[in-house]
């Protein structure tokens, strides 16, 4: 009876410095909606990983992405895969064409574009573009960047509801009387998505959830899709950090890494020697001592009571 009580008791103790080192891990996790922001992505300035610094916003429980293009909602981060789902107003679906130039787009900081760039199976949809466009350079010849990506183009897109009664000529495949309405391409294809510059009046941009096929335009997924990826040896760096407790961020200059361990930074992660203070931060090897420790004395104590 007596002897529980004190293992309990015992346990509880040894329970405290745990809670206490697990308060601090993943300081730079945090919530919007019901989306986990996570490294390499943060709200904080100094978490997460540099190349994704003001990108996201959290507003009234909504995730906002911004680049130099403008702003986009965020409706799903995949940290497996490694994507960003998006998407903003005046992306063209298969119900509603926006024209008059309104759309985003998707043009991203040079700095940032290591790190970020639409998926090689997102397609992007260009409507009514200028015949001087960059895009036909070349016209009538047969150079068009224009393509079906994974299955998606605008031979299927002009299937929609969305161009019927828009005067629109559904016979651009001919490239007969013109360019065509629409020319769909890969990001790789043009680097760069800027209404603008490319002299479009709107697009539309639809990703393929593989291995799913789907048959029809009006059942492909409308939206950016956008990859993102973070240097080999930057992302061991942050698993050892996390490993150890601590949450990944970078110093103020935007080169350093930095783990963050609670009541410290640590230049490599929060069981290096550096550290001047507290064991709260050491983490999952010395709390696994800990904890190894202390079930070793309670068997002791309930030994010898015997
Ligand atoms: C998050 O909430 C939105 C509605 O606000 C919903 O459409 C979506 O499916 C939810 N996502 C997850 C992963 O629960
Ligand atoms: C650790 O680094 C972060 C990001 O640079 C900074 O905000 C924080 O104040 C630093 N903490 C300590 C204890 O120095
Ligand atoms: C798009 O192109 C226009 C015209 O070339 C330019 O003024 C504008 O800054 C570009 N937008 C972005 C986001 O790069
Ligand atoms: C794109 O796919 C459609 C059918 O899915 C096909 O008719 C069309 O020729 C393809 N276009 C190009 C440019 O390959």
């Amino acid at each position: 009876m007596l002897i529980s009580s004190v293992s309990i008791l015992f346990q509880a103790l040894l329970l405290l410095p745990l809670v206490h080192a697990y308060g601090h891990a993943n300081a730079c996790r945090s919530y919007c909606g019901n989306l986990t922001i996570d490294h390499p992505f943060a709200l904080q300035s100094g978490c997460g990983h540099p190349g994704f610094r003001d990108l996201l916003f959290c507003i009234n429980d909504v995730l906002m992405f911004h680049i130099s293009s403008g702003s986009y909602r965020v409706l799903d981060i995949d940290y497996a895969y490694q994507s960003l789902t998006l998407h903003e107003p005046h992306l063209s679906n298969c119900d509603t064409l926006v024209l008059g130039n309104r759309g985003n787009g998707f043009v991203v900081e040079p700095w940032r574009s290591p790190y970020l760039n639409p998926a090689a199976d997102n397609v992007f949809m260009l409507i009514g573009c200028s015949a001087e466009s960059s895009l036909f350079q070349g016209f009538p010849g047969k150079h068009l960047p224009c393509r079906n990506v994974s299955g998606m183009g605008c031979e299927d897109y002009y299937g929609c509801q969305a161009w019927t009664g828009l005067g629109f000529s559904r016979l651009g495949s001919g490239y007969r009387s013109g360019p065509p309405e629409c020319c769909s391409v890969p990001f790789e294809a043009i680097k760069a998505v800027n209404l603008t510059k490319l002299g479009c009046q709107g697009y539309s941009s639809a990703y393929s959830l593989a291995p799913l096929r789907v048959t029809g335009p009006d059942e492909w997924s409308y939206g950016i899709r956008v990859k993102f990826s973070v240097e080999v040896n930057r992302e061991s760096y942050c698993k050892a950090c996390e490993a150890t407790g601590g949450s990944c961020g970078y110093d103020i200059d935007g080169l350093t890494g930095l783990c963050m361990c609670g009541s410290w930074n640590s230049t490599s992660n929060c069981d290096s020697a550096q550290s001047s203070s507290s064991y709260s931060c050491r983490g999952t090897s010395s709390l696994l001592y800990t904890l190894a420790a202390g079930f070793f004395f309670c068997m002791m104590v309930w030994m010898k009571s015997r």
